[in-house]
């Protein structure tokens, strides 16, 4: 029987009834029920590895429920594999980049039907398909480069692009926005609100507040693989919703620091990088953790990485514990115990068919073997430790592609931090992790710096994460060292200020 896919008043476009999936003995969805109106933004939350990336395979047909059913304008599908889901409306962009990276973003975005000139794929028409879908969505992109070249966020884009085609029912986005600007998550918000107003239901999967307040109709919460509320966002309050999703309230505190500063441990003088930034000076002293706070593209993460050795053509001077280093490799800082974190974290390659323990044990080899032998206890007690302090949901044998999206962040932070660096560097140490671990990796920062009084550097967007753990501000603003701002004084306010103070007068110098 063949079903006509068309929306009826009063019946949910997407019902998910009694859902349940489980992974051995891991159940990753217990009796998950809940539906889903015609033309809405639903956001889906839950903290890491609470299912919500294991429903979207089961609703694209990605995984095999083991047992419920999922209805389609109220009839019951159930998809062999996405692309099947996609013929019927369902399509999804998922977690993990997905894209063959080797063929161009036109033969990416152009899947199904190819255009033919006779038997031979008709390659000017599918550029020209992929163009108008492009420009369509507000993506400027050129269809002819490769997948391999482009940036996460680009690649996001295709992604994307591919996803959205005529007579889509339902669009499932599982964070999209954690790898993109706030310029290039605005393009989606509008992108996905044009959607809804076209009448397709969105799935917006986010650990973000701000976006899900913005964009969500309705919020579905889950915890532990279980449905806890489907709500109209207009009726769950931000504390509700932190509390379904983690089983109490949660808030980003400041804790007064009582340990005194110690001397300084990372002095940078008269840093310069053609293009990037210039004159930028700063300490961070042991037991402190510096901010560097700006608009995304101001060179915040540039100035980070030009101290850990990344950018060897800088000039200026940089001192560890009062000696001198020449930041020509990352190699030479880390020998002087700067250790760097960042922000994509894939990239920098947590190991995914290795376990738990090999990943967080790896940069540790050396202080955790014995005249070249390993001490196999020594590095699972180790992993133990960190698992426990970070809650990274999974045993710590599991592979690490078993975990969830967040809990490999967490492992890739882990990693770093059992290293017991002089100097930390963290980019954005909280991209993808859920509210509540949110607040455990802050007090793990804190214990970081004060108990064992390392000096930490961080970069991040996210204000209120600045003013919770930071003890100083600086703010870049192209490339300048703007201000710096005591905790004390510091507000989303000033910060924001200066920040972008000086656009006003552009082009009156
Ligand atoms: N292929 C797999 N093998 C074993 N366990 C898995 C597999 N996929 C997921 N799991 C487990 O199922 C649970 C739910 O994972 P899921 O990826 O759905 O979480 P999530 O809500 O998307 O989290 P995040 O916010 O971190 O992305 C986790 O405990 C995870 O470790
Ligand atoms: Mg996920």
């Amino acid at each position: 029987m063949t079903a006509e896919v068309t929306a009826s008043a009063g019946v949910p476009r997407l019902s998910v009834q009694g859902i349940s999936k489980s992974f051995e003995a891991i159940h990753a969805l217990r009796d998950v029920s809940f539906d889903l109106a015609p033309g809405e933004i639903h956001a889906l939350v839950g903290e890491n590895g609470a299912g919500k990336s294991t429903l979207v395979g089961v609703i694209t047909g990605l995984l095999q429920a083991d047992h419920g059913h999922v209805l389609l304008n109220g009839t019951d599908v159930r998809f062999h594999n996405p692309l099947e889901a996609r013929t019927k409306g369902v399509a999804a962009v998922f977690q993990d980049p997905n894209l063959f990276p080797h063929l161009s973003i036109a033969e990416n975005i152009v899947t199904g039907a190819y255009p033919r000139k006779g038997p031979l794929l008709d390659l000017a028409a599918m550029r020209g398909l992929a163009r108008t879908k492009l420009e369509q969505l507000g993506f400027d992109l050129d269809p002819d480069r490769l997948v391999a070249e482009l940036t996460v966020a680009e690649a996001q884009f295709v992604e994307i692009a591919r996803a959205v085609e005529p007579g889509l029912q339902l669009l499932i986005l599982d964070e999209p926005t954690s790898a993109l600007t706030p310029s290039e998550a605005g393009r989606l918000y509008t992108m996905v609100e044009a959607l809804k107003a076209a009448g397709t239901t969105v799935v917006w999967i986010s650990h973000r507040m701000d976006e899900i307040r913005r964009l969500a109709d309705t919020i579905t919460v889950l915890r532990d693989g279980q449905h806890v509320v489907t709500a109209p966002a207009s009726e769950l309050g931000d504390d509700d919703m932190i509390k379904a999703m983690v089983g109490r309230s949660v808030a980003l505190q400041r804790v007064p620091r009582t340990e005194e500063l110690g001397p300084v441990r990372l002095r940078v003088r008269d840093l310069n990088l053609a293009g990037t930034f210039a004159d930028i000076s700063f300490d961070v002293a042991e037991g402190e953790i510096v901010a560097i706070a700006g608009l995304v593209g101001s060179g915040r993460s540039e100035i980070q990485q030009a101290v850990f050795g990344l950018s060897p053509e800088v000039t200026g001077t940089i001192e560890v514990d009062g000696e001198a280093v020449r930041p020509d490799s990352p190699a030479v800082m880390a020998r002087k115990g700067v250790v760097y974190l960042p922000e994509d974290r894939d990239a920098e390659g947590i190991i995914s068919s290795m376990s738990i323990t090999a990943n967080i044990a790896l940069p540790s080899i050396r202080s955790l073997s014995k005249a070249g032998f390993m001490a196999p206890r020594k590095e699972r007690a180790l992993a133990a430790g960190q698992r426990e302090a970070l809650s990274i949901k999974g045993e710590i044998s599991a592979l690490v592609s078993s975990l969830s999206g967040g809990n490999r962040q967490k492992v890739a932070l882990a990693r770093w931090l059992a290293t017991n660096p002089r100097v930390l560097l963290l980019d954005e140490p909280t991209h993808g992790i859920d509210v509540g671990t949110k607040v455990q990796v802050h007090d793990m920062m804190r214990r970081l710096a004060r108990q064992q009084r390392m000096a930490i550097l961080m970069v991040s967007s996210d204000l209120p994460e600045v003013l919770a753990v930071s003890d100083r501000v600086l703010v870049i603003r192209r490339g300048r060292l703007a201000a710096t701002i005591d905790i004390e004084d510091a507000t989303q306010e000033n910060i924001m200020a200066a920040a972008t103070a000086g656009r006003v007068e552009e082009g009156t110098k």
